[in-house]
C-alpha cells in the first residue's frame, strides 16, 4: 500500500484527479474496451469531481468511453430524492461531463427485490470485465462504502444496516435529524472493492485521523474495514496533513521518503 500525503484537501483532490486522468489516458479506452471506474459519494470526493470536470472542460480528458459503478445507495430513496446517491452523482459529476448516462450504474435502493438487485449489480460489474480503478472515501469509523465495522472482508454487494456513527455523521444532509437518515443501504462489498485492479482512497481532515492510524498502523481487522487495503496489491491512500495527526512521526517519514508497500 502507498500512503500519499498532500498539504491540504485541495492539493489531495488535484493529485487524485490527475492520477485518474493519467490512468484513463494510459488505458486508452474504446467502446469495446471501456475503462471501468468505481465511484463514491460523500464530501471527500467533491474536490476530485470538481477537478475532473475542470480537466474535461479543458479538453484534457473525456469520459465518453467510461463505465461507472457507484459504491452504494440508501434503501428507499429514489433517484429523484435530493439525498439519494444517484442524485448526488448527477448533480456533482455526471451532468457536467460527457459520460453516457446508460454507462453509469448506481444500485437501485427502491428495487422490489433488493437481494436480486445486489446480485445483478455484481454480475454487471463482472460483465464489464471488472473495475479498473475504484475511487473511495472512508467514514470516521473506518468504513468503506457502507461496509461498517464488523463487515466480512470477503463481502459482496448486499443490504447493510448503517452504524449509529454513520447515521449521525450523515444527519447533516437530512436537516440534522438522524431519524431521517435511512437505516439501511445497498453497498458493494469489501470483496467487490478488493477485486478492483487499483484502489484509491481519499482521507482528509482531523476527524479521520484516528481511523487512518488504525487502518495503516494496526493489523487487518473487520473492526476497521478499510484495513483490508493492506491485502490489496495495488492500493493508494491519499491524505492531507491533518489526517496524519495520529500517525507516528516514523510512519509519516517512512511514506514521505517514498518507501511504499
Ligand atoms: C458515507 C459513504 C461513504 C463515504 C463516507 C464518508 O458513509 N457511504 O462512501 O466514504 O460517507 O463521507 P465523507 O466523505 O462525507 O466524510
Amino acid at each position: 500500500m502507498r500512503l500519499i500525503i498532500q498539504k491540504d484537501y485541495e492539493a489531495a483532490s488535484r493529485w487524485a484527479a490527475n492520477h485518474i486522468a493519467e490512468r484513463i489516458r494510459r488505458f486508452a479506452p474504446t467502446g469495446d474496451r471501456p475503462f471501468v471506474l468505481g465511484l463514491p459519494t460523500g464530501s471527500s470526493p467533491l474536490g476530485i469531481y470538481r477537478e475532473l470536470i475542470g480537466l474535461y472542460r479543458g479538453g484534457e480528458i473525456s469520459f465518453a468511453q467510461i463505465v461507472s459503478f457507484n459504491m452504494d445507495e440508501y434503501v428507499g430513496l429514489g433517484g429523484d430524492h435530493p439525498q439519494s446517491y444517484r442524485r448526488f452523482m448527477e448533480d456533482n459529476f455526471f451532468s457536467h461531463i460527457d459520460i453516457n448516462p446508460a454507462n453509469t450504474h448506481v444500485p437501485n435502493g427502491q428495487a422490489q427485490d433488493l437481494g436480486a438487485e445486489c446480485r445483478a449489480y455484481e454480475e454487471a460489474i463482472t460483465a464489464q470485465g471488472g473495475i479498473e480503478l475504484f475511487l473511495g472515501g472512508m467514514g470516521s469509523d473506518g468504513h468503506i462504502a457502507f461496509n461498517e465495522p464488523g463487515s466480512s472482508l470477503h463481502s459482496r454487494t448486499r443490504i447493510k444496516t448503517l452504524a449509529l456513527e454513520t447515521r449521525a455523521a450523515n444527519a447533516r444532509f437530512f436537516d440534522g435529524d438522524i431519524n431521517k437518515v435511512p437505516g439501511t443501504a445497498l453497498t458493494v462489498g469489501i470483496g467487490t472493492i478488493m477485486d478492483a485492479r487499483e484502489v484509491l482512497i481519499i482521507v482528509t481532515g482531523r476527524q479521520k485521523a484516528r481511523a487512518l492510524r488504525a487502518v495503516i498502523e494496526g493489523g487487518v481487522s473487520h473492526w476497521w474495514p478499510l484495513s483490508c487495503l493492506q491485502m490489496h496489491p495495488n492500493a493508494i491512500i491519499l491524505c492531507d496533513e491533518e489526517a496524519t495527526d495520529e500517525l507516528k512521526v516514523r510512519t509519516v517519514n517512512y511514506f514521505r521518503l517514498g518507501m511504499d508497500n
